[in-house]
């Protein structure tokens, strides 16, 4: 995607180092931030310098191939590496996968390491391009979409999940108007959503996390996409604290709801959402947030009562019940068992 007219993708490797858009930044300030070591990229994953399941998937797979040239032959400390990548977020699944695919190849040769990351890489964001393809198909002209959290390009290496089909559809003149959640607490659809949307000229409005029934109700909303952090073999699917609620809203007033998501965020040893762990982060999130100030200086500030605690669940899952289906790269399939398997596998 281009930011100021130059192209980029969320996160790349340079020699041995890993380079990422902060997205802890945005929108405020464009920023690259550098990752020396596997450890410097476990970091960034935990605080969210990179997000969204796609783009940690890229990172954990750049952690790891940076562990296997720092391991220098030394398999131990690579099966170490392994384990701290795979405990820095529980819930989304490119992460494992990547890291699991990388460890294999960077079994035989950190060269092969690096080169499996970069394939990795460049898988998600020919994914992306896909579910843009297919998922313009559902979008008819003059829709008003909604969206929750950020599945745009910042959340995979380029092009996005929920919001790719969204870009098509722009491009192609739908004349297609967006609804962003504003996504409490770390409002990934006021701050990245919205920025990605605006840097595309797609016209939106941010709307309060608790805005979706009343507008649903009033007949504003055609549709509803969501990305998806991990899919089970059921098809529950657990994706940003909030979701299911949407899709509540969505079934209560007949609108479809459709989870956008690359093959990869499928895990078919997984039975139902049940057996989905999910992160629950620091209340610090709730209770703080940063903005800028009347100085144009970036600025944490208490936004709750003084002394109450919060409690953070970072994701829900929505049932399969409640999804009319899943874009992917190989095309938009119902939420059932045995599709997802054929699908899948
Ligand atoms: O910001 P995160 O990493 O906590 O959230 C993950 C997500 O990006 C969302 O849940 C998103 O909708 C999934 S698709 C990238």
């Amino acid at each position: 995607m281009n930011v100021n007219g130059k192209h980029y993708r969320t996160i790349w490797m340079e020699n041995d180092k890993v380079i990422m858009i902060n997205q802890n930044l945005l929108p405020f300030q464009f920023e690259l931030h550098e990752a020396k070591n596997y450890q410097a990229s476990i970091e960034a994953i935990k605080t969210m310098i990179v997000r969204g399941a796609g783009a940690i998937g890229v990172a954990a797979a750049y952690a790891m191939a940076q562990a296997f040239i720092e391991a220098k032959g030394d398999i131990k400390f690579a099966e170490n590496a392994k384990k701290e990548i795979e405990a820095s977020r529980p819930t989304a699944r490119n992460l494992f996968y990547a890291t699991e695919r990388v460890f294999l190849a960077g079994c035989k040769s950190a060269v092969k390491a690096v080169s499996e990351a970069q394939q990795i890489a460049d898988e998600d964001a020919e994914a992306g391009k896909l579910i843009g393809i297919h998922g313009n198909a559902l979008i008819k002209r003059n829709s008003k979409i909604l969206t929750h959290c950020n599945a745009g390009w910042l959340a995979f290496s380029d092009y996005g999940s929920a919001l790719s089909p969204i870009y098509q559809a722009h491009r192609e003149s739908k004349n297609v108007f967006v609804y962003v959640d504003e996504t409490r607490p770390r409002s990934q659809g006021a701050r990245l959503t919205a920025w990605e949307l605006h840097n595309e000229n797609v016209p939106h409005t941010i709307i309060p996390d608790n805005a979706a029934a009343y507008l649903a109700s009033k007949g504003k909303i055609d549709i509803m996409i969501t990305g998806a952090d991990r899919i089970a073999a059921n098809g529950d699917a657990a994706n940003k604290i909030g979701t299911f609620e949407k899709a509540i809203i969505a079934k209560t007033f007949g609108i479809p709801f459709y989870i956008a998501a690359p093959l990869s965020t499928f895990d078919i040893h997984c039975k139902s959402g049940d057996d989905i762990i999910i992160e629950e982060r620091s209340e610090d999130e709730v209770l703080y947030q940063t903005g800028l100030n009347e100085n144009n200086e970036l600025t944490r500030i208490l936004v709750c009562s003084p002394g109450s605690s919060a409690y953070n669940p970072a994701f829900d899952v929505t049932p399969a019940s409640y999804i009319t289906g899943f874009i992917t790269e190989r095309g938009i399939f119902p939420a059932e068992k045995s599709i997802i398997k054929n699908m899948v596998l």
